[in-house]
């Protein structure tokens, strides 16, 4: 059974998603270790309640971003990975730690491949939208380069964007949209 690294930076419903397809026997994989930068991250609840184990690394505790790096490649690589899934991880990895990661390491963005790489995704898929400059939006899963949501793409999902989309409606579907194509992708490099 491939063992799987998920870091998290927030709700963890991505991870929630992986940990029903690995329940429902449609992900044969498990999860080793769930990470996340920030304790209230409600990801690290979700893999307690799973009976996962979790570790918990803020910044703030690290002397600077390369010891925070090398640290975070040296725990992941102590749990022995097949794959490393950043499940709404909101740290920029550098160098230190993809040149020290042994093992692929692939990322979930909330648009499609060129557009909209960083934060607030979403937000800025619907501003252009409502700007007539885009008719949808997506999701993607890629792997992890030094560059900001970049990177061989993996798999893509489009989101259709509606006039009477708001930031909950738009959110919700994309969500739903990641959650699958998520599960479909690590499905694919596992088996
Ligand atoms: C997702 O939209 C992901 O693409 C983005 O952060 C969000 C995390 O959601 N990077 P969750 O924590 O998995 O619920």
């Amino acid at each position: 059974m491939k063992r799987l690294v998920v870091l998290v930076s927030g709700g963890g419903s991505n991870l929630q998603a992986l940990l029903d397809a690995i329940a429902d026997r449609r992900l044969p994989a498990t999860v080793a270790l769930v990470i996340s930068n920030r304790v209230d991250a409600f990801g690290l609840e979700r893999a307690r309640r799973a009976g996962i184990a979790t570790l918990c690394m803020p910044l703030a505790a690290a002397a600077s971003r390369i010891d925070y790096d090398t640290q975070l490649a040296e725990h992941i690589a102590r749990a022995r990975p097949d794959l490393v899934v950043l499940a709404g991880w909101m740290h920029i990895l550098s160098p230190a730690f993809l040149d020290r990661c042994p093992v692929k390491v692939i990322n979930l963005h909330p648009a499609l491949p060129g557009a909209f790489p960083g934060t607030n995704a979403i937000e800025r898929a619907l501003a252009a939208f409502r700007r007539g400059e885009i008719a949808a939006t997506g999701v993607m899963v890629h792997e992890v380069i030094p560059e900001v949501d970049a990177g061989p793409v993996l798999g893509t999902a489009a989101v259709i964007i509606l006039p009477t989309d708001d930031m909950t409606s738009l959110s919700e579907r994309m969500h739903t949209a990641e959650h699958r194509l998520l599960v479909d992708v690590v499905a694919n490099i596992v088996t």
